[in-house]
């Protein structure tokens, strides 16, 4: 079920924002005209990958430079990882996201 988690102006281009859809923490990322939701949690070691460095689809770790592609999930250096994609929808100036929950 979507559930709304942000305003699209409260997102900036290339920077990851923390929000809660529902309980769920996800990280959103603006990148050119698309919004990107993943699992805001590292499946190394959990760190928050809403801070992390953004290079146009990719999200760098904050912690150990492990790298996810924000479209896919796909973890680039460790090929056997991935982070949890979610459903975007915007709705006028509004972001909903599916957690699937
Ligand atoms: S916690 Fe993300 S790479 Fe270690």
């Amino acid at each position: 079920m979507f559930v709304k988690v942000c305003r699209v102006d409260q997102l900036k281009q290339n920077r990851g924002r923390p929000v809660y859809a529902g309980t769920t923490k996800v990280a959103m990322f603006k990148i050119g005209d698309e919004i990107y939701a993943i699992r805001n949690a590292c499946p190394h070691a959990g760190a928050s990958l809403s801070v992390g460095d953004v290079r146009g689809l990719v999200v760098t770790c904050p912690r150990h430079d492990w790298t996810f592609n924000v479209s896919t999930g796909a973890c680039l250096n460790r090929k056997m990882y991935s982070v949890k994609t979610y459903p975007v929808e915007v709705r006028g100036n509004e972001v909903w996201v599916d957690p699937g929950d």
